[in-house]
């Protein structure tokens, strides 16, 4: 029977730390770090998101604001938003809600924003900084991910690592964080196109999944004592339900407990360690801009 992670509890601890270090920035006269959050069109699972998103900055003693606009804005005006919060002293991080409506492409949106600027670490040069191990901005949900091995014990020196998923948000930027020496992982990182990956899984130690399918990761898959680490958050149709659909990972969970020795659950696994990251970038980017 696994060890379940707590994810939501890791993550009160990375907040609590963010708010004492935003305390300490405060008391030291500075203002404190603003996050601005760009949120185009009504999908409803972006909205809660970036619900979830302002109140946690609030809790941690940050400044935010959410900027909503239609799903027709078009991308000279976007641009023009971004530029203005670049250009605005006030404002330490500014993240663009993903995914835009179609007609807006998001590596040009992402590409205007001020790298020193983009929490999410998302920009390109952001990127390159972290495969060539620069300081610079990692993108929350990977970053949060490490966090929950470390505060965890679970060792990755010389271990298997396992991503499922090769998006620029999570497995590609993940793959690059645990080949750091920090972490001295091997890593592989599969896709649609590997072959034998339920071979590949059993062979990993640490079995990260990154690939939005509910439930993809059966028992056979998993090698007896690994860690898993289930990003997916999948909106399932339930009319038993109170909203009408509940959520659930990329993971069988109930049968991948009894063999694993590490899991993540889903809620209250990766998705609140997301958040908490994204708070300790905010501070962060508050204290770049000085
Ligand atoms: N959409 C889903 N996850 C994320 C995230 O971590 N950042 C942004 N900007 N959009 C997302």
């Amino acid at each position: 029977m696994a060890t379940i992670i707590d994810g939501k509890a890791i993550a009160a601890e990375v907040r609590s730390e963010v708010r004492e270090d935003v305390a300490k920035w405060t008391a030291d006269g500075h203002a404190p770090p603003y996050l601005a959050v760009i949120l185009v069109g009504d999908n409803p699972a972006s909205a809660s998101y970036v619900r979830g998103k302002i109140k946690a900055s609030q809790d941690a003693g940050i400044a935010g604001d959410t900027l909503k606009f239609d799903a027709s804005i078009s991308e000279k005006a976007l641009l023009s938003v971004i530029q203005d919060l670049n250009d605005s002293p006030h404002v330490s991080g500014i993240l663009v809600q993903l995914p835009l409506p179609g007609h807006l492409d998001s590596s040009r949106i992402i590409a205007a924003l001020n790298p020193d600027k983009d929490v999410d670490g998302l920009h390109t040069v952001n990127a390159g900084r972290l495969v060539t191990d620069s300081q610079g901005f990692v993108p929350c949900t990977p970053a949060g991910i490490v966090e929950l091995l470390r505060r965890s014990n679970i060792p990755t020196e010389g271990q298997h690592a396992v991503i499922l998923g090769r998006s620029h948000l999570v497995g590609r930027p993940l793959a690059s964080l645990l080949l750091r020496k920090q972490y001295n992982a091997t890593v592989t990182v599969c896709h649609s196109r590997t072959k034998n990956l339920p071979e590949v899984c059993r062979t990993a130690d640490i079995l990260v999944a990154a690939i939005g399918r509910t439930h993809f990761v059966s028992a056979d898959m998993i090698k007896p004592g690994a860690a898993i680490i289930d990003v997916g958050i999948n909106r399932v149709e339930d009319p038993k339900h109170k909203r009408g659909y509940y959520l659930t990972g990329d993971v069988d969970y109930n049968a991948a407990k009894e063999l694993a020795g590490y899991i993540t659950p889903v809620p209250g696994g990766v998705g609140p360690m997301t958040i908490a990251m994204l708070l300790k970038n905010t501070m962060t980017a508050a204290k770049l801009l000085g």
